[in-house]
C-alpha cells in the first residue's frame, strides 16, 4: 500500500477524514478529565487544538489507558507522561491550521510527491508575509517534528515530546520504549 513515508495511508486518511467532518468536540466531562492530566503549558497547547483533534486525542488517551491496564504495562502503574503523550501526540497540527479537505490534500501530496518534497515547502510563522498554503501544507505533514519541538519548549516530560516526534516513524526508529510506543500506536489506530 502506498504511504507517505511514515505518514498515513489512503484508508487511514479516509477514516480520519470522515471522523473530522463531525463538527463536535469532546464531551465536557472528557475535556475536564483531559485537562487535569496536563501541565499549564501543555494545557495552553491542547486548547489551541481543533475540536475534532481534541476529540481524537481524548479517544486515543482513553484507549491507551485501557490497553495498558489490560496488558499490565509497568506492572499496573503508567509510565510518567503516558496520558499526556497520548493527548498531545498530534499537537503539531496547530501550526498548520488546515481544515479537513486541506488535510486530505496535504496527505495526498505527501503520498504522491514524497514527504521530503512537501517538507521543503516549509516557512516558519512570523515572517514578513502571511504563510502560504504550501507552507501550511508542509507544516501539516511534519506535525510530528513540530509537535515534539513545541512540547520540548513547554517543558513536557521526555515521553510526551519524544512520542510526538516518533509517532509516524517506523518502530525501529522510535526513541521511546517499544512496549509503550506499541500501546500508544495501537490506541491511535494508525
Ligand atoms: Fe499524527
Ligand atoms: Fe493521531
Amino acid at each position: 500500500m502506498r504511504r507517505a513515508q511514515g505518514f498515513g495511508s489512503v484508508p487511514h486518511l479516509a477514516i480520519r477524514f470522515f471522523g473530522s467532518l463531525v463538527p463536535v468536540g469532546p464531551k465536557a466531562e472528557s475535556e475536564r478529565w483531559a485537562r487535569a492530566e496536563l501541565s499549564e503549558e501543555e494545557l495552553r497547547l491542547f486548547g489551541r487544538m481543533s475540536a475534532a483533534d481534541r476529540r481524537h486525542a481524548i479517544g486515543v488517551a482513553r484507549r491507551a489507558i485501557a490497553l495498558a491496564a489490560e496488558r499490565r504495562l509497568g506492572g499496573g502503574s503508567l509510565p510518567e507522561g503516558f496520558t499526556a503523550a497520548a493527548l498531545l501526540h498530534d499537537v503539531g497540527k496547530i501550526e498548520s491550521r488546515l481544515g479537513s479537505f486541506s488535510r486530505v490534500y496535504a496527505t495526498l501530496a505527501a503520498i504522491v510527491l514524497g514527504r521530503r518534497r512537501v517538507v521543503a515547502w516549509y516557512e516558519p510563522e512570523g515572517g514578513p508575509t502571511p504563510r502560504s498554503f504550501a507552507a501550511r501544507t508542509s507544516a501539516y505533514v511534519q506535525h510530528d517534528r513540530i509537535g515534539a519541538a513545541l512540547l520540548e519548549q513547554a517543558g513536557s516530560s521526555r515521553l510526551v515530546s519524544a512520542w510526538a516526534g516518533d509517532h509516524h516513524l517506523p518502530e525501529e526508529r522510535w526513541s521511546v520504549d517499544r512496549e509503550v510506543g506499541r500501546l500508544l500506536k495501537l490506541a491511535d489506530g494508525d
